[in-house]
Order: C-alpha cells, then structure tokens, then sequence
C-alpha cells in the first residue's frame, strides 16, 4: 500500500521529487510509441501535435492505438473523478517502475500539492524543487509556465460543501461535486464544483502547457495538481452525507489504460471507489477518517430536481471578451419572466434562512485557444472602490477549443459556467446603485488576450426560483 504524501511536508532529506525529476528524463528518453514514455502518458490526457509543446515527439504510435488510448481525459462530466484516479494510478506505477530500473527505493508515492492549505501563503507556490534550477536538466522544469504562485482566490474549497455528487441536468440550483451525468465525453460544457474550482483555476492560472487540455499532462506538477484533486474527492466523501453516484451507467463504466507492463488493463469506476483496492492500493496521509454512513443516504444520492430555476434575465448575443475589461447590462426582460422587479430575488427564504437562489450561467463559450481567466464583478460603483465586495466569482477556459468543436462524442455547443450569486445579491440591493431592472455585469481578463487566443460568449442569464 502507497501512502500519497503532501509535497510540502516532505523531510528535508527526502528523496521523493529527486526520484521523480530523474524518472522524468528517464521517460521522455523513451519513444512517444513506448506507453511508459512521459509523451506517451501525457498523450492519453489530450494531444495537440501542431502545439510548440509537442515538438519533435514523433514518430507516434499507428492511429488505431492512438484512438483506443489516447485523448480520453473526462472533463465537464461525472467521469471526471474516476478517470482521472486511474490515469493518476497507472501513471504512478510507471513512475515508480521506472525509479526502481534506475536503482531507486521500491516505495515511490506521487506526492499532492496542497495549494488550498491557508497556514502559509508559501504553499500556493509551486514547489521550488519544478521551478529551479530552470533549464532541462532538471526533469521537473518546464517552459512557459506564467504564473508560479496561485492567487488566493482561485483555490478556495467551496466545493467541498457540495452535497448531491451529480449536477442536475436541467436549470435547477443543483450543481454537483463531481459534474453532469453523460456518457464518454472528453470535454463537455459544464463542469462539476469540484472541476470548477479549484482544479480548473490552477490550470488556467499557471498557464504555459497547464493551461490547455492537450499540454497538461506534459508539466511534471500536473501530477501533483490531479493528486490533490483526487484527494480532495477523498475529503469530501469521508465528510458523511456524500456518496457517489449509484446508477450502473456510472459504477459498471469502463475505461482502458495500459500498465507498468506496457498491457491493456480496463477499469470500472466501482473499482476505483475505494483508493486501497486501486492497483496496490494507496491512502492519503492527512485526510480525515470516514465519517460513518447516516441513515437515509439514498436521499443525498441525487439532485433534488423538485425546484427547477426559472430564467429572469438574459441576454442572446456572441460577446467577445478581450484583454480589456467588457462591461454588460443584464436587464430584466418581462416577455419571459414572471418577476417585475429584481427585488423580488432578494426576498429571504425564511423556512431555510437562505438567501433566495441566484445562478448566473455564461452559456455556449466558444473559442480558440487558452484565454485567461476572467473575474466578473456586479455593480461595481463608479471609481471602482471596494471592487472585492462586488467579486461574484469567476470564469475559466480551460479546455475551451475542445467544447468549441463538435466532433464523435459532443456537438460542439461551447462551455457552460454558472455562478452563484445568491449571496451576493442580497448584499448588492442595500447599495446606493442597485437598480430593480437591470445588473452591471464585468468581464475582467486577469492578464492579455494571447493573439492566437479568442472567446465569445453566447448568452448571459440570470436564473432564480
Ligand atoms: Cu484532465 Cu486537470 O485535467
């Protein structure tokens, strides 16, 4: 049984990411048609031969093996989780193969990056151990990352509060832990709580090959990234009242990865349920026991789809965003409400002292290459001052050209973000500029438009009970 260790609590003389540095350069020694190479691994995340990236990785394996193994990663879906464990599981037994042919320890663990851990603001950086020295001699550097540092605010752990693991599929309040219920889909429109934030934000803020889908998997710290996301699904489950999904649409799906022994193994998601029975098994160290099961599970198991939401406001154009700030109106519209005047969202729900729910969804994202992340503010008063007060969160691109285009297993529609703005409501109708008809909406990119990237939005909504 691995123990999987936090990156940053490692002894001083441990050995971990010397192992893993040295195994790196072992594997991208080996050729792109070896599965244990490092570009035949990340390829089984997404691969894009014409990136800068991907440089001088040919000769690829024949197109048949390449559809069977490559390009599979799950995103924006409830296979998001599973697929990633076993990616991560085999990956890791590769890594640890490959350092005992080197002569290394029988024990290796991929370790986690904890980058939520607020003790020190140190532990949002990448380890220093990937940044330096920074050139290929060390296997654990890679060019072009933009941002070393995660700002604070892309790595907050809201997710965990989610309690369906399922998001609801029509407009309902529910968005799930662990994303939509779909079949194979290797990118989709809208992601679980989970995906959003923080593993989405970390992608998108470090930039570089993390910052597309098709790259990830090529920065030595994706791994750590991803082993942190799967132990956070860990903490989330072992919290009570969680489960994951039941339905054998999800439990009997399989997915093929090729082991340590360059052999086809195939995976169900029941048997990655439990990490002690994957592979040889592992365990996190740090992460809460389980929290014995309460009785009436079943009733957390699936969204409640009893309260569907109801559209208050939109707008139906193909926004383009750039590297300037785009400031909207979103005005209440009455040939497709019910409600006359804003307000009425703010009423209180007194039964479950809640403020009433309000989702404000960014529909049918297309686009080209990675923009940046773009926070979205509301009603910002003029001057800008307290901008923070009126941060209703934010939206990211990661994986957008892959949703952008339609092809075996989607129709290509765009990405789909919905914020939660319920709170923030409540707050904003006590302020000097709140008006009853419409909400100031702005887009402001946290860094340039690349030139080879582009983003329209192709609708705004306000959605609310
Ligand atoms: Cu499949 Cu972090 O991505």
């Amino acid at each position: 049984m691995r123990e999987r260790k936090n990156v940053y609590k490692l002894p001083a003389s441990d050995k971990t990411l010397e192992w893993y540095g040295k195994a790196v350069i072992a594997m991208k020694n080996k050729p792109t048609t070896d599965p244990r190479s490092w570009n035949y691994q990340a390829a089984i995340h997404g691969i894009d031969p014409g990136s800068p990236f991907w440089k001088g990785a040919a000769p690829f394996p024949g197109r048949r093996e390449q559809q069977d193994f490559w390009n599979g990663c799950q995103h924006q879906s409830w296979f998001f989780l599973p697929w990633h464990r076993m990616y991560l599981a085999f990956f890791e037994q590769i890594v640890a193969q490959t350092i005992v042919d080197l002569g290394g320890p029988a024990d290796w663990s991929l370790p986690y990056w904890d980058y939520s851990d607020t003790s020190s603001a140190k532990f949002r950086t990448i380890p220093p151990a990937f940044t330096s020295p920074a050139n290929a001699t060390n296997g654990l550097w890679i060019k072009g990352r933009v941002n070393t540092t995660i700002a604070p605010q892309y790595v907050t752990l809201e997710a965990l509060n989610t309690i369906p693991y399922t998001s609801g599929n029509g407009r309902t309040a529910v968005i799930g832990f662990g994303g939509p219920e779909t079949a194979f889909n290797h990118f989709g429109s809208m992601n679980g709580r989970l995906e959003d934030k923080p593993h989405n934000y970390v992608h998108g803020y470090i930039d570089g090959a993390m910052g597309d889908p098709n790259t990830a998997a090529l920065d030595p710290i994706f791994w750590l990234h991803h082993c942190n996301i799967d132990r956070l699904w860990q903490v989330w489950l072992n919290q009570g009242r969680r489960a994951n999904p039941v339905k054998s649409s999800w439990q009997d799906f399989k997915f093929a990865f090729n082991d340590k022994n360059a052999s086809r193994v195939e995976m169900k998601c029941s048997e990655v349920e439990d990490t002690r029975k994957v592979l040889s098994g592992y365990t996190y160290q740090g992460v809460p026991a389980a929290v014995a099961a309460l009785e009436g599970l079943e009733s957390f198991i699936e969204p409640d789809q009893s309260k569907p939401l109801e559209v208050v406001a939109a707008i139906n154009k193909n926004l383009a965003l750039s590297s300037k700030k785009t400031v909207v109106q979103l005005k209440l519209t009455p040939s497709h409400n019910k409600i006359e005047s804003l307000e009425a969202l703010n009423s209180f729900n007194e039964s479950v002292s809640e403020p009433k729910t309000a989702i404000l969804h960014f529909e049918n994202i297309k686009g080209k290459g990675v923009p940046p992340i773009h926070d979205v503010y509301i009603n910002v008063p003029k001057g800008g001052k307290n901008k923070e007060s009126y941060y209703a969160g934010s939206i990211n691109f990661f994986g957008l050209e892959g949703a952008s285009k339609a092809n075996l297993h989607h129709a290509g529609s765009g990405q789909h973000h919905a914020l939660d703005i319920s709170e923030l409501m409540n707050k904003l109708r006590s302020q000097p500029n709140w008006n009853d008809q419409e909400l100031d909406i702005s887009l402001e990119p946290i860094r340039k438009m690349g030139s080879d990237a582009s983003v329209k939005i192709g609708r705004i909504s306000l959605y609310s009970e």
